[in-house]
C-alpha cells in the first residue's frame, strides 16, 4: 500500500481548483461539507444488514411515509437525508435546501447564520437496492443565491446551467465522488484507511463512441416513435441501420449507470412516455441537472430529447424531466430522432407504433 504524501485529497482539490474564484473558498468549504455527509452515509451503507437502520426494507406493521413523488419513504431514505441537512446547515454556508425527501425547501434553523448557496440533493439514489446489495448513492447540486438570505421557492427554480458545482457519489464495492465546479469533471475515491477522499480520475471524459444503452426496456411500449426507433435499431445490432451491435445494461441506480457511462462510454436515458407521468421519472434539481453538468465537463451530452437539459427552465422543485445523456454522438443522434418525428420526416423507418398511437402525434401534443 502506498500512503504517498503526493496523494492529492477532494479538500485540496477543491481549495486549489477554486482559489481564484469569487467566493471559491465558501463554495470549497461548503463542497467539504457535503463531503463529509457522503462519508458518513457511505459508512452506514456499508454496514448492509449489521445494523438495524441500515436497511430501506419498510417492515410489514411499520409506519409507512411517502415522499412528494408518491414512493415510499424507506428508513435509510429519512436517515440519509438528516445526515446531509445536518451537516450541512450549521456553517453559514448555506442559504437553504432542498431534498427529493421533503416537498417543501428546508430553512436554515435560526440560530445558525446563512450563506450564499443552495444546495440540492437526492440522499439516496437507487434506494429500492439497498437490499439487494447493489450499488447506490447521493447526487447534489449547488445553486448561488447570492445573498445571504432565506430563499423563496422561486430563487431555486434557476437552470441547470447555473450550478456552480454538482456532483454524485456512489457506494459500490468502493465509495467514488465525482465531482465538478465547472472546470471538468474529477473522481475521488474513498480511502476508508485514512478517511480522506483521494483524487484518483483526473479530468474524465466520456467516450464519443460507444456501444452500449441503459433504459428500462420494459417501458418501451410507453415510449415515443423517436425512442423506440432508437433501441430497435440498437437491437437490430449488425444486421440493422446501425451495422454493429450493441449491449444493454440497466442497473436501476442512475449513480451506477451514469459512472459506467462516464469510465466506458455509453447512452443512458429515461425518456419522455405515456406511463404515468409524460416526463419519465428522474427529477430536474437534484437528478438530471447535476448529472448533466458533469456529463457536459467530461465532453458529453445531456438532452431531453428535444433540447439541452441544462437549458432547462425550472418550474417546480420536484418537477420531472425526460433524459438523454452519455455520449456525445449517441445524443445527438436521438436528438435527430425527435426531431425528425416532430417534422414528420422520420420514414423509411416504420415504427409498428408509428401511425397507431395518435398520442404521440406532434399534433396531438399541442
Ligand atoms: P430514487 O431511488 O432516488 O427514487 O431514484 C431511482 C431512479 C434512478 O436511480 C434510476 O435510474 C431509476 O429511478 C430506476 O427506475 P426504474 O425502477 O423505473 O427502472
Ligand atoms: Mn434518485
Ligand atoms: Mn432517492
Amino acid at each position: 500500500m502506498s500512503l504517498s504524501t503526493h496523494r492529492t485529497t477532494l479538500s485540496k482539490f477543491v481549495i486549489e481548483q477554486l482559489k481564484n474564484s469569487p467566493d471559491g473558498q465558501e463554495l470549497a468549504a461548503l463542497l467539504i461539507d457535503v463531503t463529509a455527509a457522503i462519508k458518513a452515509i457511505s459508512a452506514i451503507v456499508a454496514k448492509g444488514a449489521l445494523e438495524g437502520n441500515a436497511t430501506n426494507a419498510v417492515g410489514a406493521d411499520s409506519p409507512k411515509t411517502t415522499n412528494v413523488h408518491g414512493e415510499v419513504q424507506g428508513p435509510l431514505d429519512l436517515l440519509t437525508n438528516e445526515i446531509m441537512l445536518h451537516q450541512c446547515d450549521w456553517g453559514g454556508l448555506v442559504a437553504g435546501m432542498v431534498s427529493e425527501e421533503m416537498e417543501k425547501p428546508y430553512d436554515i434553523p435560526t440560530e445558525y447564520a446563512r450563506g450564499r448557496y443552495l444546495l440540492l440533493f437526492d440522499p439516496l439514489d437507487g434506494s429500492s437496492n439497498i437490499d439487494f446489495n447493489v450499488s447506490v448513492g447521493t447526487i447534489f447540486s449547488v445553486l448561488d443565491h447570492g445573498k445571504n438570505s432565506n430563499p423563496t421557492q422561486a430563487d431555486y427554480l434557476q437552470p441547470g446551467s447555473r450550478q456552480v458545482a454538482a456532483g454524485y457519489a456512489i457506494y459500490g464495492p468502493a465509495t467514488i465522488m465525482v465531482l465538478t465546479v465547472g472546470q471538468g469533471t474529477y473522481g475521488f475515491t474513498l480511502d476508508h484507511e485514512i478517511g480522506n477522499f483521494i483524487l484518483t480520475h483526473s479530468n474524465l471524459r466520456v467516450p464519443e463512441e460507444t456501444d452500449q444503452f441503459a433504459i428500462n426496456a420494459s417501458n418501451e411500449r410507453f415510449w415515443e416513435p423517436p425512442m423506440q426507433r432508437y433501441v430497435q435499431e440498437c437491437n437490430a445490432g449488425k444486421t440493422g441501420p446501425r451495422e454493429r451491435d450493441f449491449n444493454m445494461r440497466w442497473i436501476a441506480s442512475m449513480v451506477a449507470d451514469v459512472h459506467r457511462i462516464m469510465i466506458r462510454g455509453g447512452v443512458f436515458s429515461y425518456p419522455r412516455d405515456n406511463k404515468s407521468n409524460q416526463n419519465g421519472r428522474l427529477r430536474l434539481m437534484y437528478e438530471a441537472n447535476p448529472m448533466a453538468l458533469l456529463i457536459e465537463q467530461a465532453g458529453g451530452a445531456a438532452s431531453t430529447g428535444r433540447g439541452r437539459i441544462l437549458d432547462e427552465q425550472p418550474q417546480g422543485l420536484h418537477q420531472r424531466i425526460p433524459v438523454v445523456l452519455g455520449s456525445r454522438r449517441e445524443v445527438e443522434r436521438i436528438e435527430r430522432y425527435h426531431r425528425e418525428f416532430d417534422a414528420g420526416t422520420d420514414k423509411p423507418f416504420v415504427s409498428p407504433l408509428f401511425n397507431e398511437r395518435s398520442l404521440f402525434r406532434p399534433e396531438a401534443r399541442k
